[in-house]
């Protein structure tokens, strides 16, 4: 009798033990299995799936530069700061000459689209980005490493070349990434990421869009879409700016990007159909073509609404409509 009652609570506790172990794994283990086996979706927003939800708000709240760690690693944010917040400057001046500086990179920095270096919280934060990669990419029909998406936005915002896996450079970017994400948990269902995107455009005017331009935007980027600096008024178009290939390429992406965001100073003023007017505007003049079009998304569900050379030239000529482009695939 004795001996059986000392054992019971002893028994009772390895089961519950062994319980919580299972559960653990359980959990982990699905949250795994979903973002690997994440099928292409084939809507609007399937280049990137969510993430897997967790129970609580997780706050944007990235660690200040000045409390990087001594030695190396603090050397490598520093540098990834840098190249992150003045790409172009940064890049071009260290390139072997003009020529190789603009092939290498076009005329923003990541701080163009994400701003204050991927650190405001409404902008394309890239707060928590290392906690989510790798993860799978229907535009790329795959999983991304973190690295890989780096050079995504290289090769089509930046309108330039990759990264080499191992430039110290990639890894520095990485190093600054991960530093501002410090705290967010791994697979966490971050509030801040992809908001810039808007579901239903409406059908736009090209004409509504240059007179709102002139009068709301020209002071930052210029009557001819060169800007006057990547941080203070970017490149709308134009040989210094993104390609074709670049997700802000999408006019769903680019009205959302212009309402969440511009004029600076005064973000979610434009009404949709402002903001849709705008982009359309934008994305109907030139800019740099991206060579590999017919190698994305190549499970399907590639979107209409990607401007591409031939989108702008068949609106312009009449044998495509905004519906058309506007139209869920
Ligand atoms: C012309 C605009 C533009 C520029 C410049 C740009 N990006 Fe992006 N980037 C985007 C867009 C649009 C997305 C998609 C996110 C979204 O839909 O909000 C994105 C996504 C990303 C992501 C994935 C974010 C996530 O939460 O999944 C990373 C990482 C990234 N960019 C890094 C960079 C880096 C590093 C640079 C500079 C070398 C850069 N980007 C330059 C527009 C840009
Ligand atoms: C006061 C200056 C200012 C005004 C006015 C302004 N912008 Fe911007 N714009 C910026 C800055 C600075 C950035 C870089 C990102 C940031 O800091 O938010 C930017 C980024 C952008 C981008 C993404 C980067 C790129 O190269 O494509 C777009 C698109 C854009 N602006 C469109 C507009 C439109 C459309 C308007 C008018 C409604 C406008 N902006 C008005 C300063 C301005």
């Amino acid at each position: 009798m004795k001996k059986k009652s000392a054992i019971m609570p002893v028994l009772l506790m390895a089961v519950s033990l062994v319980a919580v172990i299972s559960l653990v794994f359980l959990f982990t283990g699905t949250n795994v299995k979903n973002e690997e086996a994440a099928p292409p979706t084939g809507n609007e927003n399937s280049d990137e799936n969510a993430t897997e939800s967790t129970d609580g708000v997780i706050a944007h709240n990235p660690p200040s530069l000045d409390d990087v760690p001594e030695g190396p690693e603090g050397e490598a944010i520093l540098r990834g700061y840098e190249l992150t917040n003045d790409t172009s400057n940064v890049l071009r001046a260290e390139a072997a000459s003009v020529e190789d500086g603009i092939a290498r990179v076009n005329g923003l920095s990541c701080t163009s689209c994400h701003a204050g270096a991927g650190m405001d919280e409404t902008v394309s934060s890239m707060v928590g980005v290392s906690a989510v990669y790798p993860m799978y990419i229907g535009r790329s029909g795959q999983m991304v490493t973190l690295e890989e998406r780096i050079n995504g936005c290289m090769v089509r915002s930046m309108n330039g070349q990759k990264f080499a896996a191992d430039d110290e450079d990639l890894d520095a970017m990485v190093a600054y990434l991960t530093y501002i994400s410090e705290g967010i948990p791994v697979g966490a269902d971050i509030p801040w990421r992809h908001q810039n995107n808007m579901e239903d455009v409406p059908t736009p005017s090209v004409e509504d869009g240059e007179a709102l331009y002139a009068q709301s935007c020209i002071a930052c980027h210029a009557g001819d879409g060169a800007g006057i600096g990547s941080n203070t008024g970017p490149a709308l178009w134009g040989e210094e700016s993104f390609n074709d290939g670049a997700g802000i390429a999408r006019i769903s992406k680019m009205a959302g990007y212009i309402q969440k965001n511009m004029p600076v100073g005064a973000a979610d003023s434009l009404t949709d159909q402002e903001a849709a007017d705008l982009a359309a505007f934008i994305l109907m003049q030139d800019r740099p073509e991206w060579a590999n079009h017919d190698k994305d998304w190549p499970n399907g569900g590639r979107p209409n609404d990607i401007m591409t050379k031939d989108v702008r030239d068949q609106l312009k000529d009449g044998s495509m409509t905004w519906d058309e482009v506007l139209s869920k695939n």
